[in-house]
């Protein structure tokens, strides 16, 4: 099982990606220094949104291993329980499903560990963090969301920042806190500084000319950010 990583990482997430060009734009993104890549699927019931099921999951995740990197993948699905094995033999290295879809949080957070993949727990802007406050012993990550989940290129909700130092403080040792939704240069070292160690940008990225470019001036934002209390 590989670990999620405890060091600060920008992670590019595919959801903005050319869909034609998607290993290309994978592989671009990896040989500019990423180590996780995020992969967001959508149902088109939990969110309005159908994106993409386990067979896009193992092409990517094939190009993200080669390059000894992390295939994280975000479920935005309702009843993610019926669908993690498949997730987990397309390849994914961390399954997090979203506290709003699971009624047996415990037994599908362990379900994800014995597939061999690291369990993450997020949650929408407008749930409470008490709601995943159980959850996070026996979670990987605890994922914050920046946005409502469904479509990348909206605008980073500010409330998030007083969210992150909360979730922050229920991460154990090793736990690893994302932040995903509207991460852009403005918005990076403050979530960072808020506690985000993991920080999901998609079109950030993707929507920019050079994704590689992009995505090295996320990571220079984020070291320019300095030291940090939670660290
Ligand atoms: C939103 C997705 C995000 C999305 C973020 O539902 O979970 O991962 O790609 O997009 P940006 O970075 O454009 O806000
Ligand atoms: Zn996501």
């Amino acid at each position: 099982m590989r670990e999620w990583p405890t060091t600060v990482e920008v992670a590019p997430s595919i959801l903005s990606a050319d869909f034609g060009r998607m290993r290309e734009q994978v592989t671009d993104v990896l040989d500019a220094g990423a180590r996780v890549v995020h992969i967001d699927v959508m149902d088109g019931h939990f969110v309005p949104v159908i994106t993409f099921g386990p067979k896009m999951v193992a092409a990517v995740a094939s190009v993200i291993h080669v390059r000894g990197g992390f295939a994280d993948v975000h479920l935005m699905i309702e009843q993610p329980e019926r669908h993690i094995d498949q997730f987990a033999a397309a390849g994914a290295d961390s399954i997090t499903v979203h506290v709003e879809t699971c009624p047996h949080l415990h037994y599908t957070l362990q379900q994800i560990n014995d597939l061999g993949c690291r369990a993450g727990v997020t949650l929408n802007p407008a749930t409470p963090v008490d709601a995943i406050s159980e959850a996070a012993q026996y979670a990987d990550v605890l994922l914050c969301m920046s946005v409502n989940p469904g479509w990348g290129g909206q605008s980073f909700i500010p409330a998030t920042l007083e969210r992150l130092p909360r979730i922050r403080e229920l991460a154990g040792p090793g736990v690893a806190v994302e932040v995903d939704g509207g991460v852009a240069p403005a918005t990076a070292a403050g979530v960072y500084r808020a506690g985000a160690n993991i920080l999901v940008a998609g079109s950030a990225v993707f929507g920019a000319p050079s994704p590689a470019a992009a995505y090295a001036e996320l990571v220079e934002v984020v070291a320019a950010a300095g030291a940090v209390a939670w660290r």
